[in-house]
């Protein structure tokens, strides 16, 4: 038997590490060398006439996919339980292709008002512009979103737990409710990646993730994986392909390069992140700490129901004051850095603009501070954190 295909066996029933080793290329497609090959292309030959009229070879285009993009895709097909995986440019681009995908003018679609802010402003030009009728709904609201489905609502686009604030939802209610309906289910799933939660498996239609994150894991690159179910995945392509919107060769080898390590990096996001949380509850200074894993957080029944962990981005409410006082907190953090994006080795901070929500309500306490606990020492961190709440005045 080709050793491939044996060790191919072993991934399917293997753990998660296991099988992030070892998914996405056979090592014996390409003289065994354990990576695949970064193929940069454009041209793909075709050995005569015949075959470039039917365009029966495997590859036939830069833009429709190459040995290095099946990798990474195939790898994430495996991770999802999808049928396909497209993968674009950012992680932006995987929320906004599958909207592309899926609605048209006349329709109706219902986000989450704790969506990715960048979203919103997707939806709020773009789709509007294109006659798509947009609704936020409140991430609270479980079975209750059958009451705002309408004869066009075509895609319900959720994002589980919500930016910046953390709300989690009752994605199979929703799911239920929305198929009900005839809607698409979309997901933005890059908090927990489909290590933590598999989407497809609660009948979300297509699973989101900014790989940019922890996929990558270096905040060296931008990358988005889109992964559709059966029903959904031959729409998704040809829209990938229409818009011509393929990721570049180097970025999506370092995504399948982070994946290898994944795994093990979430474990220390984890448990960090909670580590630092549990601290910061209840201290003096921290009105609150919006973490779906601890038992005070709203969602924690639903986290802990369907989610098989929690990775590193949380936020804490400062307990009084405004901008001014989040600034003060931020300006005397030395090791967190003041940045955007998360899922990389670094920890970061950043003061979260809520005054885009409609009706999932910012909370009244006081700014808000959204952190990504990073891969150093969880001492280190708490000390500086201690600085922030000190100069924020307690
Ligand atoms: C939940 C979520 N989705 C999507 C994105 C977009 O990813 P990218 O920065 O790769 O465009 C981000 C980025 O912060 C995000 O937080």
């Amino acid at each position: 038997m080709h050793r491939g295909i044996m060790s191919k066996k072993i991934e399917m029933n293997a753990g998660a590490n296991t099988r992030l080793a070892h998914i996405g290329n056979d090592p014996h497609d390409y003289f065994g060398f354990v990576n695949p090959p970064v193929v940069h292309a454009s041209t793909v030959l075709f050995p005569d006439a015949e075959t470039m009229a039917s365009r029966k070879q495997r590859y036939t285009y830069g833009t429709r996919g190459t040995p290095t993009s099946d990798a990474l895709a195939d790898a994430m097909n495996e991770l999802e339980g999808a049928a396909g995986t497209i993968l674009v440019p950012s992680g932006l681009a995987a929320v906004t292709v599958p909207l592309l995908a899926f609605l048209s003018s006349g329709d109706h679609v219902l986000i989450v008002d704790s969506v990715y802010n960048p979203t919103r402003h997707f939806a709020d030009t773009m789709l509007v512009r294109l006659g798509v009728e947009v609704t936020y709904y409140d991430p609270m609201v479980g079975a209750g979103i059958a009451d705002l489905m309408k004869s066009n609502t075509k895609v319900v686009l959720t994002e589980a737990p919500g930016s910046g604030t953390f709300e989690m939802q009752d994605i199979p209610a929703i799911v239920e409710a929305a198929h009900k309906g005839g809607a698409v289910v979309m997901l933005d799933n890059t908090w927990a990646t489909p290590l933590f939660f598999r989407p497809l498996d609660f009948g979300v239609d297509i699973s989101i993730q900014a790989a940019t994150k922890y996929p990558g894991g270096h905040s060296d690159i931008l990358l988005g994986t889109v992964s559709a179910n059966e029903a959904t995945w031959k729409q998704l392509l040809a829209c990938h392909g229409a818009l011509g919107m393929c990721a570049a060769p180097d970025d999506v080898y370092q995504v399948l390069r982070g994946l290898r390590t994944m795994g093990v990096r979430l474990e220390r996001h984890q448990e960090s992140a909670l580590a630092i949380a549990r601290w910061l509850e209840g201290r003096a200074g921290v009105a609150r700490v919006l973490h779906p894993a601890l038992e005070s957080h709203p969602g924690h029944a639903i986290w802990k129901r369907d989610f098989k962990g929690a990775s590193g981005l949380f936020s804490i409410v400062l307990d009084g004051g405004d901008a001014k006082k989040a600034h003060a907190f931020l300006n005397a953090l030395r090791i967190f850095g003041l940045g955007y994006s998360w899922g990389g080795y670094e920890s970061l901070a950043v003061h979260v603009q809520l005054d885009d929500r409609q009706v999932a309500h910012a909370p009244q306490e006081g700014p808000v501070v959204r952190l990504q606990i990073g891969l150093e020492n969880v001492e280190d961190l708490k000390a500086d954190l201690e600085r922030g709440l000190a100069a924020a005045g307690h």
